[in-house]
């Protein structure tokens, strides 16, 4: 059996950060779902496929050609859509607003299952998400759920933004990350939520590195 450490939770809470130090740490893979669902999002919005036309929708994210390769200057991986590099693309409040709204749809989700679930490679595999405790890895022997308030998080996802060199201020990415917690909470498919077996972690006030110690002491393999 292959081992997989889930880790779910909120906008902004910090999911990524912590699931690329520990899955470095472990030397295990690495899968950010929420890249996958960003990604087509993104390419839906390139060919102009309405929301509604769920046919076209489906066969998108059968056929959708994405890649992942290491970014060692970044020390994180690479996104490749139809052969582009589409990883600073990715990272956009509108990118990720409209990944939240296709998100919603059940058969999207459904044909998405897969290409996540092919991630579980030995020696094992960091998973972050929404979903990956509850539907993408229920089996998982690890699961963590990360939280903290409303405010803490628009904070660091400002900070991130801005390390990208993208701009925005406070109030904004209060009320964006706040809009996208409701509709990832209240949707009917696969909703955020902890897992009931995940490991609740409040890091409003932890640094990222006390975090990550108490992942490992869950894993500890
Ligand atoms: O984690 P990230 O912010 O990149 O995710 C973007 C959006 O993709 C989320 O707001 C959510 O709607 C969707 N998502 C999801 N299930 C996942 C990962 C992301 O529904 N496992």
């Amino acid at each position: 059996m292959i081992p997989v450490l889930t880790i779910d939770g909120p906008s902004g809470v910090g999911k990524g950060t912590v699931a690329n130090i520990v899955a470095a740490r472990l030397k295990w893979n690495l899968l950010d779902s929420g890249a996958i669902y960003r990604a087509f999002a993104l390419a839906a919005s390139k060919r102009n496929i309405q929301i509604d036309n769920i046919e076209k929708l489906v066969e998108l994210a059968s056929n959708l050609e994405l890649n992942f390769a290491p970014d060692s200057a970044n020390n994180t991986l690479a996104v490749y859509l139809d052969s582009q590099e589409v990883s600073s693309d990715l990272r956009t409040e509108e990118t990720a607003e409209l990944a939240s709204k296709f998100a919603m749809i059940g058969a999207i989700r459904e044909s998405l299952l897969i290409r996540q679930q092919d991630f579980r490679k030995l020696p094992g595999l960091v998973a972050d998400g929404r979903d990956m405790g509850t539907v993408v890895f229920k089996d998982a022997p690890y699961k963590v759920f990360l939280t903290a308030n409303v405010e803490e998080r628009a904070k660091r996802r400002l900070k991130q933004l801005r390390q990208r060199g993208i701009t925005g201020n406070i109030l904004q990415t209060l009320e964006d990350v706040k809009k996208r917690d409701e509709r990832d909470a209240r949707r009917k498919h696969s909703p955020l939520m902890p897992s009931k077996d995940a490991l609740i972690i409040d890091t409003s006030d932890l640094t990222v590195s006390e975090v990550v110690t108490k992942v490992m002491v869950l894993v500890k393999v």
